[in-house]
């Protein structure tokens, strides 16, 4: 560990990281989710912790097992992310989300399940409240890492979602290119600032994409206090 010089870059720090896709019920039995399989959460997770960070992890939806020896949360829905963020939040110097969080829910869930009667059934759905938005807002010396999965204008929505939320750094993907996004072991990202583009990374082990974005997150939190 020692060998390469990062071991320690985050020793006393710490890593709050959402991973997973959140799960919103529409009844006892059913309920919305999406196609995040946890694993780029859970890599940097992985990589705070060789990296020395004291790491926190709240994870929603994953087949994935958890990393071994971090304290993970389990949560289910996007209200259930927020309130657990929340509490970690105050005591935290780095936030990453990388979760999948749904921006909509069912109105309400239903208490029993729904029987089957007509030919059309609607369902009304409500918006979540934004995770990092509001992180963004409450911030006072945390680093705020956000994430963005786009299939197109990668760089003009990442660039957009990185002011309206106010984060210190945003993860690009492109979710459609080769080798990236949802479910595999590599991902090809670009990791913006308000500058705009600080690296373009090449198509990489999830666990090296968290390397490297932790590695940039600690220098840029050293250097505000030297
Ligand atoms: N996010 C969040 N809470 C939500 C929705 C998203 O904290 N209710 C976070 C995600 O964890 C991610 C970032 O916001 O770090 C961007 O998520 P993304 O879905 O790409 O952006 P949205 O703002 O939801 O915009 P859209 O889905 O329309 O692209
Ligand atoms: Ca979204």
């Amino acid at each position: 560990h020692a060998a390469n010089g990062s071991h320690g870059l985050l020793s006393g720090k710490k890593v709050v990281v959402t991973a997973g896709g959140t799960i919103e019920r529409i009844d006892p039995v059913r309920y919305i989710t999406n196609d995040s399989s946890g694993k780029m959460g859970f890599a940097i997770a992985k990589a705070a912790k060789e990296l020395g960070a004291e790491v926190h992890l709240i994870a929603a939806h994953t087949d994935e097992a958890p990393p071994e020896g971090i304290e993970t949360e389990r949560v289910e829905s996007a209200e259930d992310m927020y309130q657990a963020v929340l509490r970690a939040f105050p005591d935290s110097d780095i936030v990453v989300k990388a979760a999948a969080v749904a921006d909509y829910r069912p109105r309400e869930a239903a208490s029993s399940k729904i029987k089957k009667r007509g030919d059309t059934m609607t369902l009304e759905l409500v918006k979540t409240t934004d995770i990092l938005e509001n992180l963004g807002r409450r911030k006072t010396t945390q680093f705020l890492i956000g994430f963005a999965a786009e299939t197109d204008s990668v760089e003009q929505y990442a660039r957009e979602k990185l002011k309206r939320k106010n984060c210190d750094l945003l993860v690009a993907n492109d979710v459609t290119a080769a080798g990236a996004g949802f479910g595999t072991d590599t991902n090809l990202v670009q990791i913006y600032d308000a500058e705009g583009l600080v690296e373009r990374l090449p198509l990489m082990s999830k666990e090296e994409v968290g390397r490297r974005l932790l590695t940039l997150a600690a220098e840029r939190l050293s250097g505000r206090f030297s």
